[in-house]
């Protein structure tokens, strides 16, 4: 599902228009509760461009991780475009199914990613257990057009062999596995189609 020609088409949209409306209002959100110096933690972070945007606007470092290598020759070239390249780490590991094998950072992102992955209080979990101060996601909403929409997708793809599906996971159950590993929630954004989370570790308020 996620292979080079998805990786090409998000980079070029990038390079064409930028960061997508959603993905500006999460480095909005990380920026205004200060960045400076912070390592960022992006899981699912495609090619890079959030935390291009992020080094640019002062975090010191950054590690992405993918559960494919698809993304890797056009991150590659948008990190040594922007100069940032030996600023930015990538590997491929999925931090649900093996969370000691990723070090904690500042701030931890995910962006579409937990709509892509089935077990949403895994990867939510290691998510916040990792974000030493903030926490950011986007997710669809659940209502009827997304549950509609989610059970043609999985019929759809698997009548055409495919096994990926998309997940419309409950919202206030999600915010509930993150604020139950220390974070408060401090920001929401509600779009018609991608809706977004912010939370601080409740130590540091
Ligand atoms: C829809 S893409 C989004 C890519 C990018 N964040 C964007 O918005 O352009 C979802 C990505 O999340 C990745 N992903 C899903 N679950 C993951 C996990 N547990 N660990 C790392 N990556 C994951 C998938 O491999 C896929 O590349």
């Amino acid at each position: 599902m996620f292979g080079p020609r998805f990786a090409r088409h998000l980079a070029s949209r990038y390079r064409k228009r930028g960061l997508d409306s959603i993905a500006a209002r999460m480095v909005a959100y990380i920026v205004d509760r200060g960045l400076r110096g912070a390592s960022i933690l992006e899981i699912g972070g495609g090619v890079g461009d959030i935390q291009l945007e992020l080094l640019g606007q002062g975090a010191s470092r950054t590690t992405n991780l993918e559960l494919v290598d698809a993304y890797d020759t056009d991150a590659t070239e948008l990190a040594e475009t922007a100069g940032m390249r030996d600023r930015m780490t990538r590997r491929q590991v999925d931090i649900a199914a093996t969370p000691d094998e990723v070090e904690a950072h500042d701030i931890v992102v995910l962006h579409r990613v937990v709509c892509c992955y089935p077990d949403y209080e895994r990867l939510l979990t290691a998510a916040a257990d990792h974000a030493q101060r903030l926490l950011v996601f986007s997710h669809p909403p659940r209502n009827w057009l997304t549950r509609t929409f989610t059970r043609l997708q999985h019929v759809g793809f698997r009548l055409i062999g495919k096994s990926f599906q998309i997940f419309a996971h409950p919202p206030a159950a999600m915010v509930a596995v993150a604020e139950g590993r220390g974070m408060r929630t401090d920001y929401t954004h509600r779009g018609p189609v991608w809706q977004i989370v912010g939370l601080t570790r409740a130590s540091q308020l």
